[in-house]
């Protein structure tokens, strides 16, 4: 196999040279207002929602009764804009549904008259029968998307709705009303000068300032410039102008009142702040968070151990890495508190609420809140009766308004695609919910504090450089393999997935017993194998795996207190009780973190993925 030489990285020395591997990209922004700097405005928050991994990017700007656009595909990285002065504009980077990656596909799409322009997050299921019937009725298509047939039904919908300060934002609601699927839309008319948004599925927040008005998909593009946002609910839709914002209801087509909440982010949280790429930020940002909750969450475990204790059973669910935090949950409620929870993921999970009720609770594990996958099984979940918590990183987030009690990690904005510190904060959280379940809350406050210590010391120069000079050894390698056992059993899988989604180096993580049924055939001579071996009733068994990949070539790089002969490689996590876990889950973080950069790839933006799928 041919491995690509990385580039440059001041976590790498100045050895290696080479190319970074281009990068996909995502987002919504807009803004009217009294300021004239409207494109470059747009193209700095598009830049902040780089990370949620789309394809190509573009914005429109009016300019003399005119639309003008810029559309190009590929990473946004540093571009810059020659789009003129404008005193309104509106943008969006591309995950691509419908079409391939080209500029003609690049939002924003017009109508035919050039007088609107369309961005869209979503699907529009009955598109290709939209598209049809606008065909028939005259309209003239120039892309593949279904983005476009939008545009042309709020053309439509536009010359038939009377003149009028709300012109726009009614013919907007007339047209969503015809879509089928989960969407946010927004639209730019360049002769009132207005912005309109809606939205059935896909987050948009509305930004208040005193300058003008402010449209983003992720509430953190908006930081730098306003903390007083509105999170706009299902079917809901928006009016910006110079002058103001308004909201309405897509249903009945009336105004609401909008609900202003001014968050706690601060703008410089969702900054680099002297780190090289957000990924490392993150993982170094973990003893704070863990620290955080250990101060401030008590109170919140204590609500949440009550809602587990009336319950008559309760359920974990998350997806990707959130689903691992759930499962880890799993084990420590049982080990901590002597209590049976069940686990789903957020895909699944809609297969079993059908069997629930009034009684159940549902705990819902996400740092967007916006997974599509969690939402729409919890929104089941819930109409038929059953109780909803949930663990979640964004204020404001649909999740955060769905559920009957909210848990706010408090973890602060998430930039790489790779969860890592809003994982250990749900670790962080679920194990002191675990000790407030059998009031011994006191007891993990401390083993948190012993965990942030550690996770300290796993970040000092000469583990990081350890586990970089493991990773200068394996890089080359076609597969890794984790194991673990209890609750070192989904970090196993965690740890997994972090190796393989950011290097793309094929990863598996396993339960201690598995590997030998069935997937040992895969073991040659140097197959490199994590274990995870903590000081706990599972580290005699554990070793037994270990020795029995050994016994067939492997090379094993345990992760434990204490070194062993077995171990070829060690990486030293000190044992801190059942908060061994949260510690535990920092090498593997590194590990990916240091490969991705070995085989030259951008460590906050892996190819494919999404910070949070609002898609099925
Ligand atoms: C995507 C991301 C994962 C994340 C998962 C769940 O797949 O790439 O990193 O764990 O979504 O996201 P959530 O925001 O619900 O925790």
């Amino acid at each position: 196999m041919s491995i690509p030489t990385s580039r440059s990285h001041p976590d790498l020395g100045p050895r290696r040279t080479g190319l970074v591997a281009s990068v996909p990209m995502c987002g919504i922004f807009g803004y009217v207002g009294s300021r004239q700097d409207a494109p470059w405005l747009v193209l700095d928050g598009l830049k902040k929602l780089e990370y949620r991994g789309y394809d190509s990017w573009g914005i429109a700007v009016k300019q003399c009764d005119q639309v003008q656009l810029e559309k190009r595909i590929g990473k946004i990285g540093d571009a810059q804009t020659t789009l003129p002065p404008s005193g309104i504009g509106l943008g969006h980077t591309r995950w691509a549904t419908h079409g391939g990656v080209t500029d003609e596909n690049a939002h924003p799409h017009l109508d035919c008259a050039g007088r609107l322009a369309i961005i869209h997050n979503g699907i529009v299921s009955n598109f290709a029968e939209l598209r049809r019937t606008l065909s028939d009725r005259g309209h003239t298509f120039r892309s593949e998307t279904d983005t476009e047939t939008i545009a042309h039904l709020v053309e439509e919908e536009l010359a038939r709705t009377e003149d009028g300060p709300d012109r726009l934002v009614c013919a907007l609601i007339d047209a969503f009303r015809q879509l089928e699927g989960l969407n946010a839309v927004a639209v730019l008319d360049v002769t009132s000068g207005h912005l309109a948004a809606a939205k059935s599925g896909s987050p948009l927040t509305l930004g208040w300032t005193d300058d003008g008005a402010l449209l983003a998909s992720d509430y953190s593009a908006l930081l730098e410039h306003t903390r007083k946002m509105t999170f706009l609910d299902e079917n809901q839709a928006a009016l910006l102008t110079p002058n103001g914002m308004r909201v309405y209801d897509v249903q009945t087509g009336q105004t609401i009142v909008p609900v202003i909440t001014e968050v706690a982010w601060q703008a410089e949280a969702a900054n680099l702040g002297g780190f090289p790429d957000f990924l490392s930020k993150e993982i170094h940002e973990q003893p704070t968070v863990v620290r955080q909750i250990a101060r401030d969450k008590a109170p919140d475990a204590d609500s949440l151990a009550r809602a587990i204790v009336q319950a008559r059973e309760t359920h974990l669910v998350g997806c990707g890495t959130a689903a691992h935090a759930a499962l880890v949950g799993q084990y420590l409620l049982a080990r901590v508190a002597g209590l049976r929870v069940s686990f789903a993921n957020g895909s699944e999970f809609g297969y079993l609420e059908r069997f629930l009720g009034p009684g159940a609770l549902a705990v819902a594990h996400s740092q967007s809140g916006e997974t599509i996958d969690i939402l729409e099984s919890m929104r089941a979940a819930k109409a038929r009766g059953t109780t909803l918590a949930a663990l979640v990183n964004v204020e404001g987030s649909s999740l955060y308004r769905l559920a009957d009690q909210t848990v706010l990690l408090g973890a602060g904005p998430e930039r790489s695609v790779l969860a890592t510190k809003s994982f250990t904060a749900m670790l962080a959280m679920l194990l002191l919910t675990a000790h407030a379940l059998v009031d011994r809350i006191g007891e993990a406050t401390a083993l948190l504090e012993r965990a942030a210590t550690e996770i300290e010391a796993l970040l000092a120069d000469w583990r990081r450089d350890l586990i970089r000079q493991i990773a200068e050894r394996i890089y080359c390698q076609e597969h890794l393999f984790v194991i673990g056992r209890g609750p070192s059993y989904p970090l196993a899988l965690e740890a997994a997935l972090k190796v393989k989604e950011v290097s793309y180096v094929h990863a598996e993580g396993f339960a201690g017993g598995e590997l030998k049924h069935g997937v040992i055939a895969l073991i040659e001579p140097g197959t490199p194998c994590l274990v995870l071996a903590p000081n706990d009733e599972t580290h005699a068994d554990i070793m037994s795996g270990a020795m029995e990949i050994k016994a067939r070539g492997g090379m094993i790089i345990g992760v434990s207190p204490e070194p062993d002969p077995a171990f070829d490689h060690h990486i030293p996590v000190a044992d801190v009780g059942e908060a061994t876990v949260i510690a535990q889950a920092v090498p593997a973080q590194l590990l990916g973190y240091y490969l991705a950069l070995l085989r030259g790839h951008d460590p906050d933006k892996p190819r494919n993925l999404a910070k949070s799928v609002t898609v099925k």
